[in-house]
């Protein structure tokens, strides 16, 4: 397939392009100096996103400083919103759109994991921008597909684990939310999924793309610390409420992802094999000691 990827040096985006290559794809791998979402002159002039030749662009692009989005939601609007729009112009009737969104579209109020029709309700900037996003490449194109992701972690970029890592390294005393519940997703395991579906040439709609494991925010933190020191970490606990940031977070943004899986997509590996790996190339890329 020849797949145009957008936002390639992104932390999705660096391992979409690793596994699309690696699988034999012609990929062209495009950044904001090749394709800006918010200069529609970019977007038009890209020769990559004619359908001759892309089958399919894979859009990694997003404004996704959740708090900071509080502060600049015209910012994250012009790129969640407004970019897709211009994107979605230039697609119309061309190569198929995988786009990715994700679980901060939801409130966090289910007592179950949130399938792909439950009512969204998204609970700051970020999320309302992602969900516009959604909506427009559903309204403008015939047959995109929406991968909602969440709980992103990968060696190219900033996530979770290794805020962990480096705070821990630093010597600080971690004190981690235990009340708000997500599935970890590893980056390599959600471009294989996207590698699938485009191999599989997906049917459009939304599916939700996400690992399979449930936990909070502390769990994880002591598994990703226990598999980095190999040795057993236990950290405090804290609630939400002792850790206030602008953006207000759903506290149970599990997501069920089934129907991907009937669709025969399901690369989803346990969260420690997945952090194992994670780790071994953060040490190969001298990010972490
Ligand atoms: N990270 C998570 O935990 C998480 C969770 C759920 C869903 N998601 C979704 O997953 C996708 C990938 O996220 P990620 O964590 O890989 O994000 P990321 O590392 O922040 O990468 C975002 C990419 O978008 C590019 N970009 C931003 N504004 C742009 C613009 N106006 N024009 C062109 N490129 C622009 C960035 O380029 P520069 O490097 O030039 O800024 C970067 O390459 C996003 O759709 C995000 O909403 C992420």
């Amino acid at each position: 397939m020849k797949v145009t990827v957008l936002g390639a040096n992104g932390m999705l985006g660096t391992d979409v392009v690793k596994v699309l290559e690696a699988l034999g794809h012609e990929v062209k791998a495009l950044t904001r100096k090749d394709v800006d979402l918010t200069k529609p002159a970019t977007i038009n002039d890209c020769k990559w996103l004619a359908k001759k030749n892309a089958d399919w662009v894979v859009n990694c692009i997003a404004y996704t400083a959740v708090d900071k989005a509080e502060e600049e939601p015209e910012i994250a609007f012009d790129v969640n919103e407004e970019g897709v729009l211009n994107l979605c112009g230039k697609l119309n009737g061309g190569s198929r759109l995988l786009h990715i969104s994700t679980d901060f579209v939801f409130d966090g109020t289910a007592t179950q994991p949130y399938v792909e029709t439950d009512e969204t309700n998204p609970l700051g900037v970020y999320g309302q921008s992602k969900l516009a996003g959604e909506h427009y490449s559903e309204a403008m194109l015939d047959d995109p597909i929406i991968f909602r992701t969440s709980w992103l972690f990968g060696p190219s970029g900033k996530s979770f684990p290794l805020t962990m890592i480096n705070a821990h390294n630093a010597g600080r005393q971690l004190r981690v939310v235990a009340d708000q519940f997500g599935c970890p997703t590893y980056t390599v395991d959600l471009a294989t999924a996207i590698a699938s579906a485009v191999e599989s040439n997906l049917d459009s709609g939304i599916y939700h793309a996400c690992g399979s494991e449930r936990m909070s925010w502390h769990e994880f933190a002591e598994r990703v610390l226990s598999i980095y020191k190999d040795e057993e970490v236990r950290l405090d606990k804290i609630g939400t409420a002792d850790y206030p940031t602008q953006a207000k977070r759903p506290a149970y943004s599990v997501m069920n992802n089934s129907k991907l899986a009937e669709a025969g997509i399901n690369p989803w590996r346990p969260v420690d094999s997945a952090v194992e790996e994670f780790v071994e190339r953060l040490r190969r890329i001298h990010q972490v000691p």
